[in-house]
């Protein structure tokens, strides 16, 4: 077995968002985002859990900075929260808002962190939501395109890194659809495909403004959580199928990012339900990306099938199959050899980064102070293992960041759910870093897995 190492300029980094690890979501002249109105309809998140303080980075950005140089973090990937920039979504700024991220860009750098930030990581204005129906709207487009032009006029001399939107599905199909995220609505099936087609625009209108706003040259991408593909079986006619099961799963995102159309067949099965566009909006969507994104947990396994028409068919999880602390988090570490494998195969996506990686654990604060979350050390060890098998093969993968720094609000699960690598005491607001945390220390500080 040859030594599992990084090249010496691998991105190591830790990923939060803001409503998640923020907390004070009104302070400073913030508006209302629509988590925060969400959060705070009874019955909505589990406990009826808010992020009104959560792990307040908010105010405790220095200390949190502090952790990341000691975890020897070269990137820190965190989201700015629309409502404090634009507190009705448009229209005035509140400079108080810019000035906190301002104060943590300028925090970062200080302690040779690169900020590397989101755009929309889903907490969108709730004036935006009331006056023009959120993400069923282009006008919600329209005024993201301005926002994210403002936010760029005021950070880029800095901040030379970017994403554009996290997780599209997200915050429309999860949001508009099935009702467990803000703003809770389902809806029919078209003005959900249209809120996806919403959203996709949204990556593009939100690239342009970066790049025409930007005050240097900067990288821009998304952060996209297709379906993690793997072949059953890593035969060739298994890799192929793998190879058009991403692409047909990834039919209303990456597809039309990368081929300027949405494909025919997938149209046909929409039917009436496929979403309205127009020539320009193709155009827009597929503005051209520096680098792809991708928050991978858990795999979809294919294999050939000549049976169908789309050359795969999905083989079934199967009872027992090993999970994480999260109902969904089947777990396989292959996940992070083939996703950028064949990103690169099927589009030639060049540079791929793992935006997210990560699982939630049921960690305990021990009587010795310390945490030992042996489940997430060994789900972290051998997503290495594979980033490192993908590098060492060629395929583009330039960088990982785990989710997630520390624990925090985990949406509809509110605080029952840790992913940090940092426990936080809720009541204290004490940081510890978890023994998986002492793992990633030392992984980055060598560049290897041992
Ligand atoms: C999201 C994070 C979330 C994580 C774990 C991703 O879908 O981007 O905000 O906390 O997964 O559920």
């Amino acid at each position: 077995m040859t030594d599992i190492t990084f090249p010496k300029d691998f991105l190591w980094g830790a990923a939060t968002a803001s409503y998640q690890v923020e907390g004070y979501p009104l302070a400073d002249g913030a508006g209302i985002s629509n988590w925060h109105h969400f959060c705070h309809q009874p019955g909505r998140i589990s406990n009826d859990h808010n992020g009104d303080i959560g792990p307040a980075q908010y105010y405790l950005y220095k200390e949190d900075v502090q952790l990341m140089k000691w975890l020897g973090l070269k990137a820190y990937r965190f989201s700015i929260s629309w409502s404090r920039i634009f507190p009705d979504g448009e229209s005035k700024p509140n400079h108080k808002g810019m000035d906190y991220y301002n104060r943590l860009i300028d925090q970062l750098l200080t302690n040779g962190i690169h900020p590397w930030v989101t755009m929309f990581h889903w907490d969108l204005p709730q004036a935006l939501e009331d006056k023009y129906g959120g993400w069923r709207s282009r006008d919600t487009v329209k005024a993201f395109g301005d926002y994210v032009a403002y936010v760029t006029s005021k950070i880029s001399d800095r901040v030379g890194n970017y994403f554009t939107v996290n997780e599209i599905t997200c915050f429309t199909v999860l949001g508009y659809g099935n009702g467990i995220f803000a703003p809770g609505l389902k809806l029919d099936k078209k003005t959900v495909n249209q809120t996806v087609h919403h959203g996709c625009l949204a990556h593009g209108i939100a690239s342009q403004a970066i790049r025409a706003n930007a005050l240097r040259p900067v990288k821009i991408g998304l952060a996209e959580n297709m379906k993690a593909v793997v072949p059953l079986i890593a035969d060739d006619e298994s890799i192929e199928a793998a190879r058009k099961a991403f692409r047909w799963y990834s039919s209303s995102r990456l597809t039309p990012m990368h081929e300027a159309a949405y494909p025919e067949e997938w149209l046909e099965e929409q039917e009436f339900d496929a979403p309205d566009f127009t020539d320009d909006d193709m155009k827009i969507i597929a503005t051209p990306n520096d680098f792809i994104g991708i928050n991978i947990y858990n795999p979809t396994y294919v294999r050939a099938d000549t049976s169908s028409s789309k050359g795969f068919a999905e083989v079934p999880l199967q009872e027992g199959h090993p999970c994480m602390n999260m109902p969904w988090l089947y777990v396989d570490p292959s996940i992070t050899y083939w996703a950028p494998r064949l990103l690169n195969e099927i589009w030639g996506v060049n540079d791929v980064y793992i935006t997210e990686n990560g699982c939630a654990a049921l960690d305990r604060l021990e009587h010795d102070g310390k945490v030992y979350d042996t489940g997430r050390l060994m789900y972290l060890r051998n997503h290495f293992i594979a980033a490192s098998k993908a590098i060492s093969e060629g395929w583009p993968l330039k960088g990982y960041f785990v989710w997630s720094l520390m624990d925090n609000f985990e949406w509809a699960s509110g605080f029952d759910k840790r992913f940090g690598i940092i426990y936080v005491n809720y009541q204290t607001l004490k940081r510890t870093p978890k023994v998986s945390a002492e793992f990633y220390r030392k992984v980055i500080l060598d560049n290897r897995v041992l």
